[in-house]
C-alpha cells in the first residue's frame, strides 16, 4: 500500500525557519525518518512539498486511485483553505492532519482548522515524530 505526504507552504524552510518553534530537523530530515518508518511497515512513501494552495489541491486530487492514504501537514493553509477542505472530502482518502509544533499552544488564529472536520484524525506537537505516528495510523486504517 501507498502513502503520499503532503507539506504545505514555508516548510521547505524547515531547519532555518523559527527553529525556537520547529527545530532544526529539515524536511529532508522528515523525509528520511518517513520513509524509513514506510519500509519497516511495509507502506511505500511519495513525499510532496508545494508553497502553492492550488498545487497543493491538485496532489490531493491526484492521490485518488494512485494513493490509499494521505499525511497532510498543509502548515497555513490548515487554518484558511476551504479548498484543500474540499479536496480531502471529495478524494474520499483517509488523510492524518499533521503539526510539528503544538498549534493549540501558540496564536488564537491557529486554533481553528479547516482540514480538522475532514481528517480521519489529528497529532500535533510532536516535531518530525508526528509524522511518524501518522503512519502507524494510517497503516491501522488501510490494512
Ligand atoms: C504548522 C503549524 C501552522 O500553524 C503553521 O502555519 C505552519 C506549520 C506546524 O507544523 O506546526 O507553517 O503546520
Amino acid at each position: 500500500k501507498s502513502v503520499l505526504v503532503i507539506n504545505g507552504p514555508n516548510l521547505n524552510l524547515l531547519g532555518k525557519r523559527e527553529p525556537e518553534i520547529y527545530g532544526s530537523t529539515t524536511l529532508t530530515d522528515i523525509e528520511a525518518l518517513t520513509r524509513a518508518h514506510g519500509g519497516e511497515i511495509g507502506l511505500e512513501i511519495e513525499f510532496y512539498q508545494s508553497n502553492s494552495e492550488g498545487e497543493l489541491v491538485d496532489a490531493i486530487q491526484g492521490a485518488a486511485g494512485r494513493h490509499h492514504g494521505v499525511i497532510l501537514n498543509a502548515a497555513a493553509y490548515t487554518h484558511t483553505s476551504v479548498a484543500i477542505h474540499d479536496a480531502i472530502k471529495a478524494s474520499g482518502l483517509p488523510v492524518i492532519e499533521v503539526h510539528l509544533s503544538n498549534v493549540f499552544s501558540r496564536e488564537e488564529f491557529r486554533h481553528h482548522s479547516y482540514i480538522s472536520p475532514v481528517a480521519a484524525g489529528v497529532i500535533c506537537g510532536f516535531g518530525a515524530k508526528g509524522y511518524v505516528l501518522a503512519l502507524d495510523a494510517l497503516a491501522d486504517i488501510i490494512k
